[in-house]
């Protein structure tokens, strides 16, 4: 490959993957099973993210290994209908013919895992979604770096990717341990934790120990959060994740998280009142959530918008389950295919915005100029059910 011998593309983008290896000292390139691809929306990539993917599509490059994206900057349907701005529509449009003409699925989403095959156990993979890096690493053991947009495309092109980081034994291991001694019930309280302890671990690995139960989804919204306020790639839950019963904890440093700290994240991240639209979904929503959403708003009218972002794959067979109905007959919109720090929030006339994640919470002030409300779903929805 890095000879040229087959073409100038997969040169280039093997020669990317060679110099990433050579940064981090990796010994070898290893397969990968899977990509998945960051850097899909137009407000994160702007002219000249579309201009390097139009090149590289025009040049004949495909990917070798399945491949998925993460959200774009809108609903690819539906978003006329939800006011998204029609020049910064047509530019999306362009992106994902982009990734198209390349042959990676056009799911738009960050919770790949829910969508297609996941991983299984050990299997190294290219993802650069950090919260569906962390899921992947930490509730699945397959094995991943946090990948930037350009590399794991590189990976998927090339259908490799340097074996260091993650992918090694050795870098698995938990470097401190997290006592929660704090009862978790909603996922806004997952969130809170993640928050809170991605702040103190930043790149480390923590070891829970005192979660005594959680969902899927509860340890999606905690590793979400930890990836954002910290840099948290991987984590073990004793008792819940598949590493941690094998994890060396001996000699580490312990921290302690309690009531006390979760109030005062909550307090922390709410830096707005009365939201102007809710938005859950953040990762986006699984089944269950949709299932739980519309339970909540069977007969319900809401006062105040709704946005309910998740993958295509999960709205269409909410919709053949009639959930999708019911959530939009209260008043709310089931949204596909964007999330809520990617689409042009601000650009809608949005300032104040609620939501259950510790990961919006942490990144809607910056990226979308949002004051925040975060709070548990039921307080939530109590706040726009008419
Ligand atoms: Fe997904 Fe966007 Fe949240 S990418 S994890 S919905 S910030």
């Amino acid at each position: 490959m890095l000879a040229g011998e087959q073409g100038e593309v997969i040169e280039r983008m093997f020669r990317l993957l060679v110099r990433l290896g050579d940064i981090y000292g990796a010994d070898r390139m290893i397969p990968v099973g899977s990509v998945q691809v960051a850097g899909v929306s137009y407000k994160s990539i702007g002219d000249p993210g579309l201009e390097f993917l139009e090149d590289l599509a025009n040049k004949g490059a495909k990917v070798k290994v399945p491949t998925t994206l993460n959200p774009s900057g809108m609903d690819l349907v539906d978003w006329k209908k939800l006011g998204v701005p029609e020049d910064f529509a047509q530019k999306q449009l362009q992106i994902m013919d982009a990734f198209k003409k390349m042959g990676i699925m056009m799911t738009a989403t960050c919770t790949p895992y829910l969508v297609r095959d996941p991983p299984r156990f050990g299997e190294h993979i290219a993802w650069s979604e950090s919260s569906a890096v962390s899921f992947a690493n930490s509730v699945i053991g397959a094995r991943t770096n946090r990948e930037g947009g350009p590399s794991a495309l590189a990976a998927a092109i090339c259908g490799v990717t340097p074996s260091y980081g993650l992918h090694l034994d050795e870098k698995r291991k938990p470097t401190i341990i997290v006592k929660v001694n704090a009862e978790l019930k909603d996922n806004s309280d997952f969130g809170a934790l993640g928050y809170h302890v991605g702040k103190l671990v930043k790149k480390g690995i923590p070891y829970f120990k005192g979660i005594k139960d959680a969902e899927a989804d509860q340890l999606k919204a905690l590793g979400a959060a930890m990836a954002a306020s910290g840099a948290v790639a991987l984590y073990h839950a004793e008792g819940l994740t598949p590493e941690a019963g094998s994890a060396d904890t001996k000699g580490l440093e312990t921290i302690e998280v309690g009531g006390k700290e979760l109030k005062e994240t909550y307090k922390k991240l709410n830096t707005g009142k009365d939201p102007d639209i809710v938005i859950l979904g953040c990762p986006h929503a699984s089944m269950k959530e949709m299932t739980t959403l519309a339970d909540k708003l069977k007969g319900k009218t809401l006062k105040k918008p709704l946005w309910i972002c998740t993958s295509r794959f999960t709205k269409e067979a909410a919709t053949r389950m009639g959930l999708t109905e019911i959530i939009e007959k209260a008043g709310g919109k089931v949204v596909a295919d964007t999330c809520t720090v990617v689409s042009p929030i601000e650009r809608m006339g949005y300032k104040t915005t609620g939501v259950n994640s510790g990961k919006a919470a942490n990144y809607l002030p910056g990226f979308c100029k949002q004051q925040v409300v975060f709070k548990s779903l039921d307080d939530l929805l109590e706040e726009i059910i008419a």
